[in-house]
């Protein structure tokens, strides 16, 4: 077999047999494969596209070029959750704990923020001591002691992924539906949970930005799990303004603590019960979204979730102190009030200006190897739908340069989109994705 027979098969748009789709991920991990070849062949599958079949042969391929992770010693149906990435979204740090604390056991991967959106270790780092380096064993340990661990991704899960997404970064290939589903199923496929739900995002700052194709993508990974014999569900939210209204690391922990008190924001509880409520079903812990609700609101109201996210911090080496007391977080040294020029509503908030003007504040990174800053970030006080008289606040920007401060500002005023008459905004849960 032939990288080159491949390629050339692949531009006239013909389907590549599974053969054929290992041999290349295998070839192409090993080193044997080169990034020039890879590189003509992602192209190709850009304009060519793959079928079904092939994604699923793709996907496989890709989980099965590191290893498992076999959590079948644990009792009980573990279950993942994963987001296509958002700008605000804390939902993690708030779904895990309710999940745990109603006694379904999670076995989390997550990833560290990249370019506008957050990641949700980074945010876990904000209690001091927060460890999301684990080994197996602990791990392990952990989801069957406290039922929740949450560990960063370890070198040898999907490496073939790894090494794909750095390519397909430079080389202007991401955006294509079956690449993108294969990467983010394989390492899902790989961790070892039994249920999967996705948070597909839609809307401006999503990768997916109109929602047929967010529709798509979550069809496409859906229909990967269950074949792949997972119980695979995918909920499409909207990523048409910035998620709840902190962005930054340390204020959205507060957030998520917040609204683990029954406190949060509108938009972002929706956004956890939603998918709460698939995690909970995926987990046969309740028979509909409304008894699945009813639970995830219980365990608000006694302060068990609460106590959930204090035993996971403790677990995994954080200040516990900081879950009870959020104002031991570190602040930033400047503020600045980004003021309504004009009077009217707020009809779109450009999310990821909203997250690149945090990156510049220095809370997000540029590459995966630079360090953030967890005390900056950006507060919306006004959201899509609400009414501003002119030089209402629309937003305060926490800083630690007085310089980016003002950039950050000026950012996120451009961000802000008004309009004189009251607009339709889309639901924050657009859609419910099962087979
Ligand atoms: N996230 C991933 O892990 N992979 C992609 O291709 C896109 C988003």
């Amino acid at each position: 077999m032939r990288m080159y027979d491949c390629i050339e098969k692949k531009k006239q748009g013909k389907a590549l047999t599974t053969e054929e789709i290992r041999f290349m991920v295998k070839g192409f991990t090993d080193g044997v494969i080169p990034d020039y070849q890879m590189s003509a062949m992602l192209m190709a599958i850009c304009f060519r596209g793959m079928d079904r079949r092939e994604t699923v042969d793709l996907t496989l391929a890709m989980r099965d070029s590191g290893s498992v992770l076999d959590l079948s010693s644990i009792p009980g149906i573990k279950v993942d959750k994963h987001s296509t990435g958002g700008v605000g979204d804390k939902t993690s740090l708030v779904l895990t704990p309710i999940v745990a604390a109603l006694g379904v056991p999670v076995a989390k991967m997550s990833g560290r923020g990249l370019g506008h959106t957050g990641g949700t270790i980074d945010k876990l780092e904000c209690f001091p001591g927060f460890t999301t380096e684990l080994s197996r064993e602990k791990f392990m340990q952990n989801v069957t002691e406290i039922g929740v661990a949450i560990a960063g991704q370890t070198a040898n899960l999907a490496p073939a992924d790894k090494k794909l997404y750095a390519l397909r970064d430079v080389t202007a290939t991401v955006d294509e539906m079956s690449l993108i589903a294969s990467s983010i199923m394989s390492k899902k496929l790989a961790s070892g949970s039994d249920a999967i739900v996705l948070d597909v995002k839609t809307g401006n700052g999503a990768f997916m930005k109109k929602y047929e194709d967010s529709v798509a993508l979550a069809k496409a990974m859906v229909s990967i799990g269950n074949l792949a014999g997972k119980r695979t569900a995918a909920v499409i939210t909207d990523m048409d303004q910035p998620l709840g209204f902190a962005v930054g690391n340390s204020i959205e922990v507060i957030e998520a603590i917040d609204t683990l008190k029954g406190k949060g924001p509108k938009d972002l509880t929706e956004v956890v019960f939603a998918l709460g409520a698939q995690m909970l079903q995926l987990a046969g812990k309740a028979d509909g979204r409304e008894e699945a609700e009813a639970l995830m609101q219980s365990v608000i109201d006694d302060g068990s979730a609460l106590e959930k996210l204090a035993q996971l911090v403790q677990a995994q080496g954080g200040d516990t102190s900081y879950v009870y007391d959020t104002s031991l977080f570190p602040g930033a040294a400047f503020t600045k009030e980004v003021r309504a020029e004009t009077a009217g509503y707020v009809h779109r908030i450009l999310a990821r200006e909203v997250g690149s003007a945090c990156m510049l504040l220095g809370g997000g990174r540029e590459t995966k190897e630079s360090s953030i800053d967890t005390s900056v970030g950006i507060l919306l006080k006004k959201k899509n739908g609400d009414e501003v008289r002119q030089s209402d606040t629309l937003a305060v920007i926490y800083g630690n340069d007085a310089d980016k401060t003002e950039q950050a500002a000026r950012q996120v005023a451009r961000a802000y989109e008004i309009s004189a008459e009251k607009k339709e905004c889309p639901p924050v849960v657009r859609a419910y994705i099962s087979e």
